[in-house]
């Protein structure tokens, strides 16, 4: 294993004012997705869609790494050049979903585990060979009646653990991701507290795995109340939280907290993190890894039409702009406006 290579790594997926954009979501997702936007979900449309994101001109200067899916590590963009060498070209590291999605838990109703290690060091070798340097694997935590478990905790942490040790050993960066879930009625007390549990937990593992924490980038949920929770707790209070929770609970080796939106629309995505970076320096670089939040007003625009594609492309930049604000503290709500 190349410590040094995978530190500098790490460190450059959370360079100042840069982040990183999911564009990972499994080929079941991005179908929901589409259809929410009547587009049909072929694997060209999959691909003309993301290489519309990946060309977007100036996006760099805001994106440091970008995680793509299976099947889009092995497309290429209209001119024919392969979506990793595209990226790379641009300064901008490609990376790997490499979990096969969370499924039910046998015995345990209501909780996720994810699957995808059987073969694993085989694939990430491949993927490193087609240009990833680093991935991703996401664990899934549900909250409600009597759930999580410690049980479900702790196998999806041992997962995580088993994936991140796998990752560095072939040289691979890991991103470390227990999402706990904002779907339900909980209040946000409940969230830090299920959160605090579960990377008590993630660490442990990490720590008993050999996983090296100087090479891993954690991606969580913020801690936050649930969708249905009747009082939605407000930025501020979602920053406070979340800080207080991670600062006991992630070692300040830990080169960067890369958050998921999770289900937060674009605008509450950005100022929470902003939230969070306006509360002054953290152990920690704390930034963004976000999916829908990165791309939702763009794919809104671009529905499967051509003739919308430059408009599309000017949305994801201006997101992926504001984003680059909310990393030094200074997003403002009046800069949504600007791009209409
Ligand atoms: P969202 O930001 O849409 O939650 O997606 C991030 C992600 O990669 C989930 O695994």
């Amino acid at each position: 294993m190349n410590k040094s290579a995978l530190m500098d790594t790490a460190q450059a997926l959370v360079a100042k004012g840069k982040g990183i954009l999911a564009a990972d979501g499994s080929t079941g997702s991005i179908a929901k997705r589409f259809a929410a936007v009547d587009v049909e979900s072929t694997a060209e449309n999959r691909r003309s869609y993301r290489g519309m994101l990946f060309t977007t001109p100036g996006v760099e200067e805001f994106i440091s790494g970008v995680i793509l899916y299976d099947e889009t590590i092995r497309q290429a963009a209209d001119d024919g050049t392969p979506f990793p060498q595209l990226l790379a070209g641009k300064g901008v590291i490609p990376g790997i979903k490499v979990d096969a999605g969370a499924k039910d838990l046998a015995g345990f109703p209501g909780e996720r585990i994810t699957e995808g290690l059987d073969g694993l060091r085989d694939r990430l070798a491949e993927y490193r060979e087609l240009g990833a340097r680093f991935a991703k694997w996401r664990a899934v935590i549900n909250i409600g009646a009597g759930i999580p478990t410690r049980f479900c905790m702790l196998a999806n942490a041992h997962a995580l653990a088993r994936y991140a040790a796998l990752c560095q050993e072939a040289g691979l960066v890991p991103i470390v991701e227990p999402e706990v879930m904002m779907t339900g009625d909980h209040d946000i007390q409940r969230c830090e507290e299920v959160t605090a549990a579960t990377l008590q937990l993630v660490f442990s593992q990490l720590h008993q795995h050999g996983v090296v924490l100087e090479g891993i980038l954690l991606k969580p949920n913020t801690v936050i109340s649930g969708k249905d929770c009747p009082k939605q707790a407000s930025a501020e209070e979602v920053a406070e939280a979340t800080v207080r929770c991670f600062r006991r609970a992630v070692p300040a080796a830990v080169p960067g907290i890369v958050f998921l939106s999770g289900g937060q629309s674009p605008e509450q995505a950005t100022e929470n993190l902003n939230a969070m970076n306006a509360l002054g320096d953290h152990p920690w670089k704390v930034s963004f890894s976000f999916g829908r939040a990165l791309q939702a007003p763009s794919l809104q625009a671009w529905r499967g039409v051509a003739a919308n594609i430059p408009a599309a492309k000017r949305l994801f930049y201006h997101r992926a702009k504001l984003n680059s604000a909310a990393r030094y503290g200074t997003y403002s709500k009046e800069m949504e406006v600007a791009v209409a």
